[in-house]
């Protein structure tokens, strides 16, 4: 059966939500009238099914402990065979209330203080934070643009490798905020360097369901067994489906002893709880919602095609990198000659647009800006005629 489109383009107000996008733009970069394209989260609403399962379990009236149902794991792993031909075995799969905070859990629990962890930036700045709160060393192997496109460094990744100390790879991909959705034989070739040097990969693929065409996505773990046992994966429904309010996210880690230190991390501060409606709104995701990404990622891949023409044509001063994945836009602002402090004040004050600032994801960005396109199409066209007139007074 062929559904109606649903309408990515019907405005919703956030008003008076909590929205940490929407609703503290005071509070937080101390002006009101800016259009708010900055963290993680998309102005559409969910899938429908997912609202109708969570308002039949609100209308319960009973919010007990929650455990995980059979359900629950058949609906991660039915989506992970049928997206990225994926098995999942259902032991492999184990939990966090978020990615970043998975990503904390796997530091401490496979690090010892000093150890190095390397990560690729520009990159989704809390890696930095994961790393140094747990009193480990970021080791940076920065991507490097070949041909207008972010690739990894291999002979540098190999470098860093050998000096030593390395004892776990943060991968982001897709990766934030290049877009890049890494090839397999990009995977591959780290992959095998990270057994060589006997480095634990930890691959944040919570980004993966949102890939353009022809772009796929390969989890690391299907790279080979060996991998997969070297391998621990973080995904959740809440980048896809828009629920990262909800804290559910599955990690998926096929060796018994990795996820049993993983397991044991989470003990040690007795996090195992389930949020009882991040449990209903993943398994509907996850079971009823593939038409609706699909119709998301059509539109997603539109706004991505006018905003990247747009640029290109009427801002050609800054250079665009054109996502294969993500909702985000990581653009090159440096030739407006502006430092990242004064950059910042140009896009809040005169454009009156709120992005993430370049320089948060490592000195890489500085100059940057990276865009949420995860938005109704006539913002992303506001946005851009706000950038366009404000560029055009810098001489
Ligand atoms: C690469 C990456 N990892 C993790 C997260 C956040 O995940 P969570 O909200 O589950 O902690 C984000 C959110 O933007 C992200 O881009």
């Amino acid at each position: 059966m062929i559904k109606d489109p649903f309408d990515f383009d019907q405005p919703i107000s956030r008003e008076n939500t909590n929205s940490a996008k929407w609703n503290y733009l005071l509070e937080s970069v101390g002006v009101e009238d800016v259009l708010p394209m900055w963290v993680a989260d998309m102005d559409f609403e969910t899938v429908p099914e997912v609202k109708k399962a969570l308002m039949e379990r609100v209308q319960h009236g009973i919010y007990g402990y929650t455990a995980r149902s059979q359900g629950y794991y058949e609906a991660i792993i039915d989506w992970n065979q049928k997206r990225n031909g994926w098995r999942v075995e259902k032991k492999w799969i184990t939990h966090s209330t978020g990615v970043v905070n998975a990503l904390y859990t796997t530091i401490r629990a496979l690090t010892k203080p000093g150890d190095g962890v390397l990560v690729q930036p520009p990159v989704y700045h809390p890696f930095y934070r994961a790393i140094s709160k747990n009193d480990c060393q970021a080791v940076l192997n920065p991507l490097k643009v070949v041909n207008n496109r972010y690739v990894p460094d291999l002979d540098d990744f190999e470098a860093k490798l050998k000096g030593g100390n390395v004892r776990l790879f943060i991968l982001c991909n897709p990766h934030n905020p290049v877009g890049r959705v890494f090839t397999r034989e990009e995977l591959t070739a780290m992959g095998e360097l990270c057994l060589q040097h006997d480095v634990i990969i930890v691959s944040d693929e919570i980004h993966s369901d949102l890939v353009y065409k022809p772009y796929r996505h390969i989890p690391f773990t299907t790279l080979s067994k060996e991998l997969a046992q070297k391998t621990i994966v973080c995904t959740a429904p809440s980048k896809t489906f828009n629920l990262a309010g909800l804290s559910t996210s599955n990690i998926i880690i096929p060796n018994d002893d990795l996820r049993g230190q993983y397991d044991m991390a989470c003990e040690q501060v007795a996090m195992k709880g389930l949020n009882i409606f991040g449990a209903v709104a993943c398994e509907a995701a996850y079971r009823h919602g593939e038409v609706w990404l699909d119709q998301l990622m059509d539109y997603l891949d539109v706004n991505r095609e006018y905003a990247v023409n747009f640029i290109q044509t009427k801002l050609p001063r800054l250079k665009v990198y054109n996502p294969e994945g993500t909702y985000f836009l990581w653009l090159d602002c440096s030739s407006l000659g502006l430092n990242n402090g004064q950059l910042e004040k140009f896009m809040l004050h005169k454009a009156k647009l709120w992005f993430n600032q370049g320089h948060i994801f490592g000195v890489e960005g500085n100059g940057f800006v990276r865009i949420n396109i995860g938005c109704q199409r006539s913002t992303v066209e506001e946005a851009l005629n706000r950038l366009e007139q404000a560029v055009r007074t810098i001489t």
